[in-house]
């Protein structure tokens, strides 16, 4: 949840209304939360009511926003159109859209099923075009500009094994981030990506890091900076993505992730494990070789 105080100025949001998938959980919730704190209007929608009905209640209380949580199955296209209708009924209209809902687990690929993989796709990739396309088709028809933020993941452009179906999902709803920036420009549609390294939820955690892991992987230990990110961190990001401040930013992911993709993909950024004094070793050992041989 969203602790502290927004990066961006008060009010920065207000007047716009803002629909969050998956904002009932986890990110989505802190994102939400501090759209509402900017003075948004907020439609969070997920699968579990009771789960929704409670953060609506909790950020309305934090806040004083407007919340209406709209219980959606984004791989429903029923259940989306009738998220669109009831943005319109309460608000008049949406103004953003941030496209959270996701699933994942890890697993080896060749245990996983049709099904399994599928219910992946089918929520990330299916669900984000599910909405993308209902919002954006209304925005079109009624001549309304809007912005579409996805959440993406650093291994949308890297790969990642052991995680296909999330993998396979994010890359193509990154490239749908980038293709219809260019192509529903026109229409004053601006679409972005964020892509978070490790950011501690229950629904992420319970699912990657479960029990038998949790003594051999350290997230930590794979960051730079040494840490995993903090929710505000990522809200006031999004934030600032979704407003107007950022207009001209369109067809762009940004990174937020301590240079955890990085520090994997420099091929000698292993030799932070080298003892200081080994170097001295190690460098008169390059000075002694001349020659090529
Ligand atoms: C192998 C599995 C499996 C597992 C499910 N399946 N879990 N296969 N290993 N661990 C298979 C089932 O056997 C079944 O196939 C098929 O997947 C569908 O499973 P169901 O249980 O019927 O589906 P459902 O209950 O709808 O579950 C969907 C879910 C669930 C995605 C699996 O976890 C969910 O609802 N998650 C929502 C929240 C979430 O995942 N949050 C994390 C986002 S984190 P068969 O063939 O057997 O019927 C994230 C972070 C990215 O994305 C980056 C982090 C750094
Ligand atoms: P989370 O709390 O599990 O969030 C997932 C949300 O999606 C839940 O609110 C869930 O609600 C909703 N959802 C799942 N299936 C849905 C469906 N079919 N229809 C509608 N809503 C659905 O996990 P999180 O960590 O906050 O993840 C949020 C986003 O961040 C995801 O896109 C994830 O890929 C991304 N991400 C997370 C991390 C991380 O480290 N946490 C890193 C990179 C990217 P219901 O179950 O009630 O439907």
């Amino acid at each position: 949840m969203h602790s502290q105080a927004p990066m961006m100025r008060e009010n920065a949001l207000k007047g716009k209304t803002i629909v969050v998938t998956g904002g009932g959980t986890g990110l989505g919730k802190s994102m939400a939360t501090c759209y509402a704190k900017l003075g948004a209007n907020l439609v969070i929608t997920g699968r579990r009511k009771e789960v929704l009905d409670s953060a609506a209640a909790e950020i309305a209380d934090l806040t004083k926003a407007e919340v209406l949580p709209v219980s959606c199955d984004v791989r429903s296209e029923s259940d989306v159109e009738n998220l669109v209708r009831a943005t319109g009924e309460k608000f008049g209209k949406a103004d953003g859209l941030l496209n959270n809902a996701a699933g994942n687990f890890i697993s080896p690929t060749e245990r996983l099923s049709t099904k399994a993989f599928s219910v992946i796709i089918d929520i990330v990739l299916k669900g984000t075009i599910n909405c993308t396309m209902a919002f954006g088709k209304q925005w079109i028809e009624n001549k309304t500009p809007g912005t579409v933020l996805n959440i993406v993941t650093t291994y949308a452009s890297t790969g990642s094994g052991y995680v296909v179906p999330s993998a396979c999902a994010k890359a193509g709803v990154l490239a749908m981030t980038r293709s219809l920036a260019v192509e529903w420009a026109k229409y004053n549609i601006r679409f972005n990506a964020i892509a978070p390294g490790p950011f501690p939820t229950k629904g992420a955690w319970d699912r990657l890091v479960p029990e038998p892991l949790k003594d051999k992987i350290s997230m930590e230990r794979r960051i730079p900076l040494g840490r995993t990110g903090r929710h505000e961190e990522l809200a006031d990001l999004a934030a600032y993505l979704i407003s107007d401040y950022s207009a001209y930013i369109n067809g762009e992911v940004v990174t937020i992730d301590g240079g955890e993709w990085l520090k994997g993909a420099g091929q000698f950024n292993q030799l932070e494990a080298v003892p200081e004094p080994m170097w001295d070793v190690i460098e008169q050992t390059i000075r002694g070789k001349k020659g090529g041989n």
